[in-house]
């Protein structure tokens, strides 16, 4: 099927070797289940293309707010990535879980003073600093605690991904980084260089997300390779990283756009290898940012179909009992999935339904015109695929309903790596 963590055996979904009936029976619904060795396959893919083409010191980030929780981080830094974090709840989680923070980066374009404390008080390894007013302000309270703190600079490098307006964030006019094409990035290198409690170690930009076009890296590394130029030429400051962020996309559905991970890290490692020596400058380390394409196969989301409405001459409807609490990725962007009714996958289709959640607004869609058996109906599992990055990482609690467990699979094992949410956890905060 879609990867090859996923098959069908005796009518049954099977994901990671296990039968995904089963867990949903062991676990309840609604179900995150995460694979264990596909997260750690993505991680060793980025690696070993670094390791293979990059210059030393070369490394992937893994860019947790595609899916956040303490288990990850201990895998992500197993396989010797970094960790791209962007609040002090996400620094938290990272050092909880013993992640080594000093391969931690900071992100995020308005840290507050005590965000930036709490992140200095953790040691996170590099700041990727989005404006003048963060410059400054790190600046003092690094010097209040007498260190000298590692950044980068994120810059807008004016390229457009060609992918959806929430996640292009590399055009000039982006809320992050500072613009190239203005000259206002070369000033903010002027002002990080003259601060003494800074090192500024290199620039960054993220272009973007669910990126197929095999060109976007390198059209972005051309232009942040000549603003690199630029700055030895003003300043004689040779950049000692480049960070190129994330943004690989993800196959959701059957006949979508794929890349070649490797194939363009290769590419894009030659080309910035060639344009430096053509441009005369030192060739930087990269650095890639990856969330989605390390965890979004590696993730699949169980539910119980709790209703089918047929309204005659007019449109059916699934229901089931999760919905956009804990994936509202079709409500905000209409993003596609491939849904399979786990416990009669080969069944033949011949329903065509929204499959929709249990939330009171009608927006509350996790996928629109889903084929289904004809007798789907109440106690019947549905799973949706691919739903590792941005689902567990956004959802909420919306009518008061509990954020669904986590289970990671490995070899057709199965344990808990996040609890439920109970009812208790729901009031915990209320003051009466
Ligand atoms: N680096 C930076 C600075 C980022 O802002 C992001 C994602 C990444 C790396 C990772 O990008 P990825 O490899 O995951 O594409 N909630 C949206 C996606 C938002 C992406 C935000 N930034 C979604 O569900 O599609």
């Amino acid at each position: 099927m879609l990867y090859d963590n996923i098959e069908i055996k005796n009518g049954r979904l099977y994901f990671a070797g296990a039968d995904t009936v089963e867990l949903a029976e062991k676990y309840g619904t609604p179900l995150y289940l995460m694979d264990e060795n596909k997260i750690r396959e993505r991680c060793r893919e980025y690696k070993s293309a670094l390791d293979a083409f990059a210059p030393e010191g070369s490394c992937a980030i893994y860019a947790s707010k595609a899916c956040c929780f303490g288990g990850i981080y201990k895998i992500v830094a197993e396989e010797g990535l970094g960790a791209d974090v962007v609040s002090a709840g996400e620094i938290f989680t990272a050092k909880s879980a013993g992640f080594p923070m000093e391969r931690g980066y900071f992100q995020g374009n308005n840290k507050t003073d005590e965000d930036i404390r709490f992140a200095l008080g953790c040691g996170v390894g590099y700041f990727v600093c989005d404006n003048f007013e963060e410059l400054d302000a790190l600046d003092r309270i690094a010097g209040e605690r007498g260190v000298v703190q590692k950044i980068l600079l994120r810059v807008t490098p004016g390229i457009d991904p060609h992918t959806y307006d929430e996640v292009a964030t590399g055009k000039v006019d982006s809320k992050f980084g500072i613009a190239v094409e203005t000259g206002q990035a070369l000033e903010a290198v002027k002002s990080a260089l003259s601060k003494k409690n800074l090192s500024l170690e290199g620039i960054h930009c993220h272009v973007g997300s669910m990126v197929f076009d095999s060109d976007v890296f390198i059209r972005a590394a051309a232009v942040m390779l000549g603003f690199a130029a630029e700055i030895k030429k003003v300043f004689g400051f040779d950049i000692k990283i480049l960070d190129l962020g994330g943004g690989y996309g993800v196959k959701y559905y059957e006949g979508q756009g794929e890349i070649d991970i490797p194939a363009n890290i290769k590419q894009v490692a030659e080309y910035v290898a060639g344009k430096s020596n053509e441009l005369g400058i030192k060739t930087p380390s990269l650095r890639l940012e990856p969330g989605r394409s390390i965890v979004a196969d590696a993730g699949i989301t169980l539910y119980t179909v709790g209703s089918v409405k047929k309204i005659t001459g007019y449109k059916n409807y699934v229901s089931i009992d999760g919905g956009m609490t804990d994936n509202p990725r079709y409500a905000l962007y209409e993003s596609r999935y491939t849904v399979v009714t786990a416990n009669k996958a080969d069944a033949e289709i011949d329903l065509t339904a929204d499959l929709v959640g249990r939330c009171c607004e009608s927006g509350d869609i996790i996928q629109p015109a889903v084929g289904f058996p004809a007798d789907i109906g109440r106690g019947d599992i549905v799973a949706v695929l691919t739903t590792g990055a941005y689902n567990y990482s956004m959802a909420s609690n919306y009518n008061r309903i509990p954020r669904p467990p986590i289970v990671m699979v490995k070899d057709g094992e199965s344990r808990v790596a996040v609890r439920r949410e109970s009812l208790e956890d729901l009031i915990k905060n209320d003051i009466l």
